[in-house]
């Protein structure tokens, strides 16, 4: 008896980008790209495609494949980075797109990891009361956050939006557990100021501009340690042995992180859902878009186990189980 998820949607913008046409933007090529990172393509907003309209679309359509109407949403949950807006939030922004006019909307910032912090907020409220119907996003157009002319950065993210629309059962089905992370110490390695300060005072001395810098190599090992450990300790306080995990669903940042934690964790490589190749790393979106695309194409059936795992800025990280 838990929390389950009642149905999923995503939406990706139409333009595709691909290392072709980035080696015309900076020095790269598609070879280094897809060595390095797996990544063929990605996906870049255009005229129309702000991250509230691409999930607001992942919305309606998870709604659809929930049967639920707008009108029963109590809360939307919303994790992203990226909105062209800080106040509205993106959340309140998608309540007016869908007219969910029962819901309360508020965003978290967990960067990549986000979505499944959302999750884990949406289980407390529906264990709480469970005639809630929550909708979780994880929404991100970092297109507009990128320095295109850095080159450690620009090649990795992509736009997308992913949802889930989560609801009680009665079954011996939904969420089993959770188990997260964050350590601000070493936040440096990945972050993105906001707008410089309007108040002389408060400038930040060397400002850098208002977009993703990363540490890439620091980041890729702590990525691979800390979602390891969190896997480790969601699984062991479950009693569930990676054996009897069905399908892992993975923040998508490298199929080398991917594929480094495969190894560690023993998972078989048909267990591993990966999509990092054709999107890049959507952070927030990576994990409810990937969800979506494995429901649609029949990988998850009832009664399966399914873990998911996220690691981005913060540092931020955790694992979420369930039984789908
Ligand atoms: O969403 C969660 C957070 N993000 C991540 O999880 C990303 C984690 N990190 C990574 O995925 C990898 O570290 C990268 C893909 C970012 C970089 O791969 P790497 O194997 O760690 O490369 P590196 O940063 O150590 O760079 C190796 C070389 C450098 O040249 P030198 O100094 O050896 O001459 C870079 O300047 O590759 C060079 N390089 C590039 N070359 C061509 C860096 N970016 C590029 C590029 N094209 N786009």
């Amino acid at each position: 008896m838990g929390t389950v998820v009642l149905g999923t949607g995503s939406c990706l913008p139409k333009r595709i980008l691909t290392n072709k046409e980035l080696e015309s933007i900076v020095d790269t090529s598609d070879e280094w790209i897809r060595s390095r990172t797996g990544i063929g393509a990605r996906r870049i907003g255009g005229k129309g495609e702000q991250a509230y309209q691409l999930a607001a679309k992942a919305a309606r359509r998870a709604l659809d494949d929930a049967g639920v109407s707008v009108d029963e949403i109590d809360l939307i949950v919303l994790a992203t980075i990226s909105s062209h807006m800080i106040m509205p939030s993106c959340a309140c922004l998608v309540q007016n797109e869908i007219g969910a006019k029962n819901a309360f909307a508020y965003d978290v910032n967990a960067a990549c990891s986000g979505f499944l912090y959302g999750l884990d907020l949406a289980d407390k409220y529906i264990q709480a009361d469970h005639s809630k119907k929550i909708l979780v996003i994880g929404v991100e157009t970092l297109s507009a956050k990128l320095n295109w002319k850095d080159r450690n950065t620009c090649i990795l993210f992509g736009d997308g939006a992913g949802a889930v629309v989560a609801g009680y059962s009665e079954s011996d089905h939904g969420l089993m557990g959770a188990h997260f992370g964050s350590d601000g110490a070493l936040g440096d390695l990945l972050c993105m100021h906001a707008p410089q300060s309007l108040n002389p005072d408060l400038e930040i001395e060397g400002y850098p501009g208002s977009h993703v810098l990363m540490g890439g190599r620091e980041v890729f090992k702590h990525a691979v340690r800390a979602m390891e450990d969190s896997v480790r300790s969601l699984l062991d306080a479950q009693g569930v042995s990676m054996e009897s995990v069905d399908l892992v669903i993975p923040h998508q940042a490298n199929i080398r992180i991917l594929n480094k934690l495969a190894e560690r964790l023993n998972i078989p490589q048909e267990k591993l859902f990966i999509n990092v190749s054709k999107y890049g790393n959507t952070s927030a979106a990576s994990i409810p878009i990937a969800l979506d695309e494995a429901n649609k194409e029949g990988l998850i059936s009832p009664g399966d186990t399914v873990l998911f795992c996220a690691f981005g800025g913060g540092f931020t990280w955790g694992a979420v189980l369930t039984k789908w």
